[in-house]
C-alpha cells in the first residue's frame, strides 16, 4: 500500500469529481491525466459512483483512483470493493480509521479544528483534508494550526480554486489542495474534454 502522504505529493491538486453519467468516466479521467492530474477522487454520491472509480482506472492505468464522501465503514467497504486506491472523507470516526486500515487502504480524512487534528493523531493518523477549507479559516487557519502541531500533511479542500490555491499551497504543511473547478459541469455535458485537459494542465502547473 502506497502511504497517504506519497499520493498527496504526486499533484498540486486532487479533482473533486462527480460523476452523473458512467460513461463520462472514461474521457474525464483520460482528459485530466492527459492535463498532468493523476491522482482522482470520485466522490460516493452518485449510483454511478463505484462503477466509475473501476471505468477511470481502465481508461488511465497511470491514474490513481480514490473514493471520496466516504462517510463510514460500510461506504468504506464498497470502495474497496470498487478498486478505489484510497478514501477520503468529510470528517474522521474511529470506526472509519479502523476500517481504512483493516482493508489496507491509505486514508484522508476530514478537520478543521484542534480537537479533530488531536483525535486524528491519537488513531496514528498525520495526513488530513482541512475541510471545508475557505469557511474553516482558510490559509491563515491552517499556519495557526501548524503552530502546536508539527508534521501534518494537509489537503484544504472546499472552496479552494486555482486563485487562492497558491496561499494553500505556499504553507509548510501543505502538500496538495483539493477542488471541483478543474471539472466545471458544463464542459462534462458538453463533453467538452480538451477544456478539462486545460485546466488540469493550469493546476498542473500549481507551485508547491
Ligand atoms: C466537496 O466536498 O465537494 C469538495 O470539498 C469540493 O469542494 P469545492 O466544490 O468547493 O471545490
Amino acid at each position: 500500500m502506497r502511504p497517504i502522504v506519497e499520493v498527496m505529493k504526486l499533484c498540486p491538486v486532487i479533482p473533486v469529481l462527480v460523476i452523473d453519467r458512467l460513461e463520462d468516466a472514461a474521457p474525464m479521467a483520460r482528459a485530466l491525466v492527459a492535463g498532468g492530474l493523476t491522482v482522482l477522487e470520485v466522490t460516493l454520491r452518485t449510483p454511478v459512483a463505484l462503477a466509475a472509480i473501476a471505468a477511470m482506472k481502465e481508461a488511465a492505468p497511470e491514474a490513481i483512483v480514490g473514493a471520496g464522501t466516504v462517510n463510514n465503514a460500510a461506504l468504506l467497504a464498497d470502495a474497496a470493493k470498487a478498486g478505489a486506491e484510497f478514501i477520503v472523507a468529510p470528517g474522521l470516526t474511529e470506526s472509519l480509521a479502523n476500517a481504512a486500515r483493516a482493508h489496507d487502504l491509505p486514508l484522508l480524512p476530514g478537520v478543521s479544528s484542534a480537537g479533530d487534528i488531536m483525535r486524528g493523531l491519537d488513531l496514528g493518523l498525520t495526513a488530513f483534508k482541512f475541510f471545508p477549507a475557505e469557511t474553516s479559516g482558510g490559509a491563515p487557519a491552517i499556519k495557526a494550526l501548524e503552530g502546536p502541531f508539527a508534521g501534518l500533511n494537509i489537503c484544504p479542500t472546499g472552496g479552494v480554486t486555482l486563485a487562492n490555491a497558491p496561499s494553500y499551497l505556499a504553507l509548510d504543511s501543505v502538500r496538495c489542495v483539493g477542488g471541483s473547478w478543474v471539472v466545471p459541469k458544463d464542459a462534462v455535458k458538453a463533453g467538452d474534454w480538451a477544456r478539462v485537459t486545460e485546466l488540469a494542465a493550469e493546476a498542473a502547473a500549481l507551485k508547491r
